[in-house]
C-alpha cells in the first residue's frame, strides 16, 4: 500500500509553457517518451490534456481523447519524486470522472505487459482487458505489445 496523500492537487489546461517540465517527467518516467509534437498535436486536436498540481508544483498530466461515444487515454504520468503517494490513482480518477460526465460510454487504453505499475493502478480502478495489439509498442528487444483495457463508464 502507498501512503495515502494528505494532498488536494489541482488540476487545470496544459499549455505551451509547460512543455520543458513535461518533457523533463516524460525521459524520467518512459523509455520512449512522447515528443513535444505529440503533445502539441493533442492540443489542437481539442484532446482534454490537464496538469495536475499540487502547491504549485507539477506533479503530473495526462491526455484523453473523446469522440463517438468512447473515451482513450493516450498518456498517464506521475513524477518520479510524487509517485506512489496515490496521485496517479487521483490522476486517473479525474479522466474518468471527465470522460463520465461528458456521457462517455467506455474508456480504453494502451499498456505495456511490462507496466505492472500502470497495470495495477488500472485494474485497482476497475479495467479489463479487452484485446491485443502485437507489436505496438518499440522496446529494447523489438518490439513490445500493448494490453488493451477498457472501462465501462
Ligand atoms: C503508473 C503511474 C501513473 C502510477 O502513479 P502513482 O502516483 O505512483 O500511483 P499511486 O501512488 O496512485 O498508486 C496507485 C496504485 O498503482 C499501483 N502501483 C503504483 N506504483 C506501483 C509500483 N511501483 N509497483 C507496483 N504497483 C504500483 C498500486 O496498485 C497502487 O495501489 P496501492 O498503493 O494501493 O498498492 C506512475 O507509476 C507513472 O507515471 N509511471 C510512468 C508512466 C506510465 O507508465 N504511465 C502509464 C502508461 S499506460
Amino acid at each position: 500500500m502507498s501512503a495515502q496523500p494528505d494532498l488536494t492537487p489541482a488540476f487545470r489546461p496544459m499549455e505551451l509553457a509547460d512543455f520543458p517540465r513535461i518533457m523533463t517527467v516524460e525521459r524520467e518516467v518512459y523509455p520512449y517518451p512522447w515528443t513535444p509534437g505529440n503533445f502539441t498535436d493533442s492540443i489542437r486536436a481539442g484532446y482534454y490534456c490537464r496538469i495536475m498540481e499540487y502547491g504549485g508544483e507539477m506533479t503530473g498530466y495526462g491526455v484523453l481523447a473523446m469522440g463517438a461515444g468512447e473515451a482513450h487515454l493516450l498518456n498517464l504520468s506521475v513524477a518520479s519524486a510524487w509517485q506512489r503517494q496515490g496521485l496517479g490513482n487521483l490522476l486517473l480518477r479525474h479522466f474518468i470522472g471527465h470522460a463520465r460526465g461528458s456521457g462517455t460510454a467506455v474508456l480504453l487504453l494502451e499498456v505495456r505487459p511490462s507496466n505492472v505499475p500502470a497495470r495495477r493502478l488500472y485494474a485497482a480502478a476497475g479495467f479489463r482487458q479487452v484485446g491485443l495489439r502485437k507489436g505496438y509498442y518499440p522496446a529494447m528487444a523489438g518490439r513490445e505489445d500493448a494490453l488493451v483495457l477498457e472501462l465501462p463508464l
